[in-house]
């Protein structure tokens, strides 16, 4: 037992230094990938709030504007690994509202640089697309060094 607490310490005290990369998750559920990223990238769980998430997994019926409901299987699976990998991190933690990331206020200051005119481009169309210059987003990758604002 007190071998465990000691290791529980260990690791806690080694955590501060992964703190500013993005939270790498423990291993997505396949029905992850195969559920929710058909329609959008597979978000990072540790860019939004538990709460956040429990909020999108509890309404997928009517999700942004579309139909995205699940087997219950899927959507239990799917809810206690997106919570249990939900940011942790305060910046992150917060509360967004309409459990978009992009309307967090961390988006909102990370991404004022970038003028209203561009998220409107048809490359882009949506804050949402993270993908459209964030070359590596897909595998969780959000690092300045490799972000492409298309031209148009
Ligand atoms: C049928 C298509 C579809 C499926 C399937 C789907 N989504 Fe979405 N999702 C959308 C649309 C459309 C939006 C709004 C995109 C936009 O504003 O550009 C969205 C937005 C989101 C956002 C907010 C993005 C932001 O920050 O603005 C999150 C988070 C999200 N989805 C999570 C999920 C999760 C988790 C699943 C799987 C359970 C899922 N989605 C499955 C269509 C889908
Ligand atoms: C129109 C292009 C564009 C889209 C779409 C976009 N971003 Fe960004 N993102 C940027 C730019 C530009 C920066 C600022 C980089 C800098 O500070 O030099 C940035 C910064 C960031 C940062 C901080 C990176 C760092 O190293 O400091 C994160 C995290 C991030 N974006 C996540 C996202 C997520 C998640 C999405 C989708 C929900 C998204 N972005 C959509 C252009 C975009």
């Amino acid at each position: 037992m007190k071998n465990y607490l000691l290791l529980s310490l260990a690791m806690l005290l080694a955590m501060p230094v992964f703190a500013d990369k993005t939270p790498v998750p423990s291993e997505a559920p396949k029905s992850y990938e195969a559920e929710c990223a058909s329609c959008h990238l597979a978000y990072p769980p540790g860019l939004l709030s538990q709460k956040n998430w429990q909020n999108i997994m509890g309404g997928l019926g009517k999700h942004f504007g579309t139909d995205a409901s699940l087997d219950a299987k899927s959507q239990a699976e799917i809810t206690t690994w997106l919570v249990k990998n939900a940011a942790s991190k305060y910046k992150y933690s917060a509360l967004a509202p309409d459990n978009r990331i992009s309307k967090s206020a961390w988006f909102i200051k990370e991404h004022d640089e970038v003028r209203a005119e561009v998220w409107k481009r048809p490359s882009v169309k949506s804050a949402a697309n993270c993908m459209a210059c964030h070359k590596d987003a897909a595998s969780g990758g959000f690092n300045e060094k490799n972000i492409q604002v298309p031209p148009q």
